[in-house]
This record gives structure tokens, C-alpha cells and sequence, in this order.
């Protein structure tokens, strides 16, 4: 069996490298939505497309955290951070859902203001619960990997 010590950076590193490149694409929609010129059907497309790369990322991301890994790796080594993980695992599928209203509400029918300001309010709500989510992981990701070493307080 590997060394705990051996595996923790390389662990931590491959987590934080996958959130960073979700926070990469949720970037991504924030600066098609942040754009102050008029809204557009040309620019609603831009921004459906955005939106769609993302919920596939998104889609990957959960699945490869539900198939095991370093979350599942964190209870095997800290058995009290069960809880916190099923709690972590639950938010995948409203997460996604957030995600699917806005791209239909975008996708149907005109691209009114009022709509686009809709949406882009929505966005805001789903990427606070998204950076929300991915902070409780990180956080249990490195319980789970350094308070066995001593390396919190
Ligand atoms: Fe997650
Ligand atoms: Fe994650």
C-alpha cells in the first residue's frame, strides 16, 4: 500500500486542479453574462453554449466524484467524515438541476431583457451554491488526507 504521506500532494494537487478548471468554465458563462451591451439573440446563443460546456463538465466532475476516489478515500481514512460526504454527494443533483432551469429558460422563446436579467440572477445563485459546494470538498479532502498526519491543528 502507498505511504499516506506519499499520496497526500498528489491527491490535494488533482482535486484542486479539477476545481479550478470548473471555476475556469463557470468564468467562462459569468463574462457572457457580464457584458453590459444589449442582449441579443446572438449573444443568448453565445451564452447557451457556455452554459451547456459547463453542465457537461459538471456532469464528468459528479460522476467521476460518485464513482469513488478521494472522497471515498477520506471516510476509509476518517470514518467521521461520513456524513459530510453524503451531505457533499446530495448537492450533485440539485446542483445539476439549477443548471438545466437556467438553460431552458434561456432556451425558450424570445430573448427579452427582463429574461436575460432572469437568468443572469439565477447564475449568480447557482455559481454562489457551486463555490459553496466545492469549498465543503476541499475542506473535507484535506481532513480526510492531513489530520491523520498531524497537519491541522
Ligand atoms: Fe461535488
Ligand atoms: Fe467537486
Amino acid at each position: 500500500m502507498a505511504s499516506i504521506d506519499r499520496s497526500d500532494p498528489v491527491i490535494l494537487g488533482h482535486v484542486l486542479a479539477e476545481h479550478h478548471e470548473l471555476f475556469c468554465q463557470m468564468m467562462a458563462v459569468r463574462s457572457a453574462f457580464a457584458d453590459k451591451a444589449a442582449v441579443s439573440q446572438g449573444r443568448v446563443d453565445a451564452t447557451l453554449v457556455a452554459l451547456h460546456a459547463l453542465q457537461e463538465h459538471l456532469r464528468c466532475h459528479f460522476e467521476k466524484e460518485e464513482e469513488g476516489g478521494f472522497l471515498e478515500e477520506s471516510i476509509a481514512r476518517m470514518p467521521r467524515l461520513g456524513p459530510a460526504v453524503a451531505a457533499i454527494m446530495k448537492q450533485h443533483p440539485s446542483l445539476l438541476a439549477e443548471l438545466d432551469a437556467l438553460i431552458k429558460l434561456l432556451s425558450a422563446g424570445d430573448s427579452s431583457p427582463a429574461k436575460w436579467e432572469q437568468a443572469s440572477r439565477g447564475y449568480e445563485c447557482f455559481a454562489a451554491h457551486m463555490q459553496a459546494h466545492e469549498r465543503t470538498e476541499n475542506a473535507v479532502v484535506q481532513e480526510g488526507y492531513n489530520e491523520d498526519l498531524g497537519l491541522l491543528d
